[in-house]
C-alpha cells in the first residue's frame, strides 16, 4: 500500500508529507559486486531505479526532488568508471526525460556544467529550458555538484556583486547566500535519504540542510523500491523537527 494516493496534493494531505526531498542515490559500485558484475551495471541499474523513484515522487505530491547523480569529487574515480557513467546519461537525459514531460516535472541541474562533453552540456540546456514552464514537481540532478564548490561559487558572485555596486556589504544575510546558491528560489530539504548504510553527506547541499530530517536505509539504491520512499517518509513524519526551539 502507498503511504499516499496517485496525485493526491500536499496540501490536502498532511504536514507529514515533506515538500523537498534529497536523495543520495548511493551503493550501484556494491550492488554490482554482490552480483559479480562490473560497476557500471550497478550504475544502468540505479539509473532506472532513479526514473522509478522520480516518478513516485511526483505521483504522491512531493514539491522539489533534488537527487545527487554525480559529485565534484567522483571525477577521481577509475576512467573507464567515470566513461561509462558519462556515456549512460546521455541516453538517459534523452530518455527519461522525454518521459518525465508526461508529469509535468520541471528538470534542473545543479552543478558546473563546464566539464561535460558539448552533446550532454546541449541536452542539459535543452531538458532545462523545454521543461521550465511545466507546473509539476521540481527534479535537481545534481551533476558535478558539490556544496563547497557551490559555497565557494556564490562567495565569489557576491563578492563580485559587492565590488561592481550590484550588491551593499549590509545588504549580505542569510536569505541573500541562499539566493546565490544553485538552489536559489527553492525550500531547504526537509528530508534527505540516504540508501545503502553509509551516515555521512558527501558533499550534498551543505548550507541547504542545515536543519533537514536525515533517514539512513540499508538498501543498496538500485534495490530501492516505492515502499522504501513510504518507509522514509513514514520515519520522517515521525520526527520533532525543533529548528534550536524547544
Ligand atoms: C553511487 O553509487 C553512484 C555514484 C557515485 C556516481 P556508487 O558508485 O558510489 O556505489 P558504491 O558506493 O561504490 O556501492
Ligand atoms: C555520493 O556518493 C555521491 C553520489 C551518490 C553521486 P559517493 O559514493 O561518491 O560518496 P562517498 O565516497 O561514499 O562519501
Ligand atoms: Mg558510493
Amino acid at each position: 500500500m502507498p503511504f499516499f494516493k496517485k496525485n493526491e496534493k500536499a496540501a490536502a494531505v498532511s504536514e507529514a508529507l515533506p515538500v523537498h526531498i534529497g536523495i543520495i542515490m548511493d551503493g550501484n559500485g556494491r550492488w554490482a559486486k554482490k552480483r559479480g558484475l562490473p560497476r557500471k551495471a550497478g550504475h544502468s541499474a540505479g539509473a532506472k531505479t532513479f526514473r522509478k523513484i522520480t516518478r513516485y515522487c511526483s505521483d504522491i505530491g512531493i514539491k522539489y526532488l533534488t537527487v545527487y547523480a554525480f559529485s565534484t569529487e567522483n571525477w577521481k574515480r577509475p576512467e573507464d568508471e567515470v566513461n561509462s557513467l558519462m556515456n549512460l546519461f546521455k541516453p538517459y537525459l534523452e530518455e527519461a526525460l522525454a518521459d518525465f514531460k508526461d508529469d509535468s516535472i520541471v528538470v534542473k541541474f545543479i552543478g558546473d556544467k563546464a566539464p561535460f562533453s558539448d552533446d550532454l552540456k546541449k541536452l542539459m540546456i535543452e531538458n532545462e529550458k523545454s521543461s521550465a514552464d511545466r507546473d509539476g514537481m521540481v527534479l535537481n540532478i545534481a551533476m558535478n555538484y558539490g556544496s563547497r564548490d557551490e559555497i565557494v561559487r556564490a562567495v565569489k558572485n557576491i563578492s563580485s556583486d559587492v565590488k561592481n555596486g550590484r550588491l551593499s556589504e549590509n545588504e549580505i544575510d542569510e536569505q541573500l547566500v541562499s539566493d546565490y546558491l544553485y538552489t536559489a528560489g527553492q525550500p531547504d530539504p526537509d528530508l534527505i535519504i540516504r540508501p545503502s548504510g553509509e551516515y555521512r553527506i558527501s558533499n550534498f547541499l551543505l548550507w541547504q540542510s542545515a536543519y533537514t530530517e536525515f533517514v539512513i536505509m540499508n538498501k543498496l539504491w538500485p534495490d530501492f523500491e516505492k515502499s522504501d520512499l513510504d518507509e522514509a517518509i513514514q520515519i520522517y513524519a515521525g520526527r520533532n523537527r525543533r529548528y534550536g526551539g524547544v
